[in-house]
């Protein structure tokens, strides 16, 4: 791929973000803020970030998974439209994720394929303990899931509020919403699994 081809998509995302990201030459970061460690401002903020798209791209994946999971088991009962609803946000959580993954030229992780079992695994056999193991394990997963945002959003808005703001928009939302998810699996007896 060309130079001008490998960073047009992070170019796309500087300019909608309005954030004051360093020159990059062919993909590579020119830093210009030298630390004593040899490391650089611009290089720890980006290894930030890339973590956290990297751990919340594979968080989002393995969602689906387990939705997917659930459905497989529940789809056909009075829980099925509850879960198929929440399925279809983390659909579009991953769909961002996805796109996020390009944009910043992240690796995903190589655990992927490990999600793709465990995450499904997860949700069946949670579903086979009936809709109230389901709803258990949607409120455990998410309530993790939702501290696991408030830490990222507490990190970049300390790192940079201004320039990681999109980010912080798309994350906020998401915690919003996992956090519905956590009382929509509260609202269907959750705490009544084992009773
Ligand atoms: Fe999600
Ligand atoms: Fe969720």
């Amino acid at each position: 791929m060309s130079c001008a081809g490998v960073s047009a998509a992070p170019s796309l995302w500087r300019l909608r973000m309005g954030a004051r990201w360093p020159l990059s030459a062919c993909g590579r970061r020119i830093s210009v803020r030298p630390r004593s460690s040899g490391t650089t401002l611009d290089d720890v903020s980006r290894a930030a970030v890339d973590r956290i798209i990297r751990v919340d791209h594979a968080g989002e994946y393995g969602a689906n998974r387990i939705y997917a999971g659930q459905m497989a088991i529940l789809g056909r009962t009075s829980v099925g439209p509850v879960i198929q609803k929440m399925w279809d946000q983390e659909k579009d959580h991953l769909k961002k994720f996805n796109e996020l993954v390009v944009a910043f030229r992240v690796r995903p992780t190589v655990l992927m394929p490990f999600w793709n079992v465990v995450g499904f695994a997860l949700g069946a056999g949670t579903a086979l303990l009936g809709k109230e193991g389901a709803m258990a394990c949607t409120v455990a997963v998410e309530e993790s899931i939702a501290h696991h945002y408030n830490n990222q959003i507490r990190t970049l808005m300390e790192e940079d509020l201004e320039r990681h703001q999109e980010l912080l928009q798309v994350i906020k939302q998401f915690r919003d919403e996992e956090l519905e998810h956590h009382d929509l699996g509260l609202e269907h007896d959750a705490e009544l699994v084992g009773a």
